[in-house]
């Protein structure tokens, strides 16, 4: 039997559709919260057929969440934000109809709106009359939402309660709850230091002015998020950004370049992996105006002078750790993202086109390292900070020493 110790503290959020194999969500909901997870439960209105909104409140411990314009419910926990609280979606049973309005992106109750409001990973796990699972409609659905980075848990294949043999049976509540603990990458960093980059940086013209881009620090922060979630400990190193710190991360905010390399130095000797995923601005203003710049001038000419390049600072010194970098590029993605590999002395990067990056929720890159390139995504960024993180704790496995030779 796999580990369950991945589902310590993880929210799930089970969302049931109509099916009578609906009546295995009470000993799922019993076998998640034993492994150390807190579920809610979505029910669609075909679903209370099957299984009692009462059964799964006594066994959650939680109101049932029903309706999507509940104004009782909304008040207690909104939808949205019981979409944000979610660390996985399971739906369980997906009935073959829900399944084919997640492929088409409806939002039109409670459960599929909540599926379209979350970033956290979504698995499903189908149950249905084998004859409906073996229809190409259904196969092509699955195929849609696979693509989409949603995780397929079965079905089983056996005797139906229609009386049929054949595929579509859910899998059992044990196997369920094994493969989302398989979701979780608990562990997978304890006892490592992580530093990590994010956010833009600004940089100062005069008192109320900057220099800065468009990076929101999603990327960054998703990765902290997912790094601390898998035991490590981690300090980042933040430019100005609207996020709230994740959990078990010690956040240092900075605005500048040069704040942001001097926190880094400062902090880089303790660290056994760096994560540079700030969009560093690239230049500053050669002078800061003390004073506000008064627009009485036609024109206005502003000298830059180059920022110093944090991530390569960090790699050229004698206490460096593992070093990850990002590239966003606009094209020749491998190419680039090799020669920045190489020109700034990294072990890994992750290379993504520039324009699909930017404030955006969901990614798709291409690890770069030495010997290989791997796909990571397309997914939401939490999703694909586990990715990356994982691919990171292969290559700097623990209690070894990170090459230190310098190129
Ligand atoms: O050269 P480029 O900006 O494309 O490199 C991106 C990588 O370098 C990212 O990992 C970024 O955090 C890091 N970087 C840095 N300091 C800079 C510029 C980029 O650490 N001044």
């Amino acid at each position: 039997m796999l580990n369950l110790q991945s589902l310590s503290n993880k929210r799930i959020l089970l969302g049931i559709t109509g099916g009578i194999a609906a009546y295995k969500c009470a000993e799922l909901t019993r076998l998640l919260i034993k492994a150390g997870a807190s579920v809610q439960v979505a029910m669609t209105r075909a679903a209370t057929e099957f299984i009692t909104p009462l059964t799964m409140q006594a066994l959650s411990g939680h109101r049932v969440h029903l309706d999507l314009l509940d104004p009782e419910a909304e008040a207690a926990m909104g939808h949205i934000e019981l979409a944000r609280w979610a660390d996985l979606v399971l739906v369980a049973p997906a009935s073959a109809d829900f399944l084919a309005r997640m492929a088409q992106g409806r939002a039109d109750d409670l459960l599929s709106t909540l599926i379209l409001a979350s970033s956290a990973p979504i698995a499903v796990a189908p149950a249905m009359n084998q004859a409906m699972w073996a229809d190409p409609a259904t196969g092509s659905n699955l195929a849609t939402l696979e693509e989409r980075g949603v995780h397929i848990f079965g079905p089983a294949s056996g005797d139906q309660a229609c009386g049929d043999i054949g595929p579509g049976r859910l899998l059992e509540p044990q196997q369920l709850v094994e493969a989302c603990a398989g979701l979780f990458t608990a562990g997978l960093l304890s006892g490592r230091k992580l530093l990590i980059t994010a956010g833009p940086t600004r940089e100062a013209i005069d008192p109320v002015r900057f220099i800065s881009n468009h990076s929101s620090g999603k990327m960054g922060y998703a990765l902290a998020a997912e790094a601390a979630a898998a035991g490590a400990q981690v300090t980042l190193v933040s430019g100005p950004t609207c996020l709230a710190t994740p959990e078990r991360v010690t956040r240092i905010d900075v605005e500048s370049a040069t704040e942001m390399l001097e926190v880094c130095l400062a902090k880089a000797g303790e660290a056994d992996i760096f994560i540079g995923v700030a969009a560093v601005s690239d230049y500053r203003p050669a002078e800061v105006s003390d004073e506000k710049i008064k627009k009485s001038a036609a024109t206005l000419d502003l000298r830059l002078v180059r920022n110093p390049d944090i991530i390569s600072e960090i790699a050229a010194g004698r206490q460096r750790p593992f070093m990850v970098g990002f590239a966003a590029e606009t094209s020749s993605l491998i190419e680039n993202g090799r020669a920045k590999l190489v020109s700034k002395n990294l072990d890994l990067l992750f290379a993504n086109q520039a324009t699909d990056t930017f404030n955006r929720d969901s990614v798709a890159a291409t690890a770069i390292f030495t010997e290989g390139e791997r796909e990571m995504g397309p997914g939401n960024k939490h999703h694909v900070a586990r990715q990356m993180l994982k691919l990171i704790a292969e290559r700097a496995p623990q209690g070894q020493e990170p090459d230190r030779t310098l190129v």
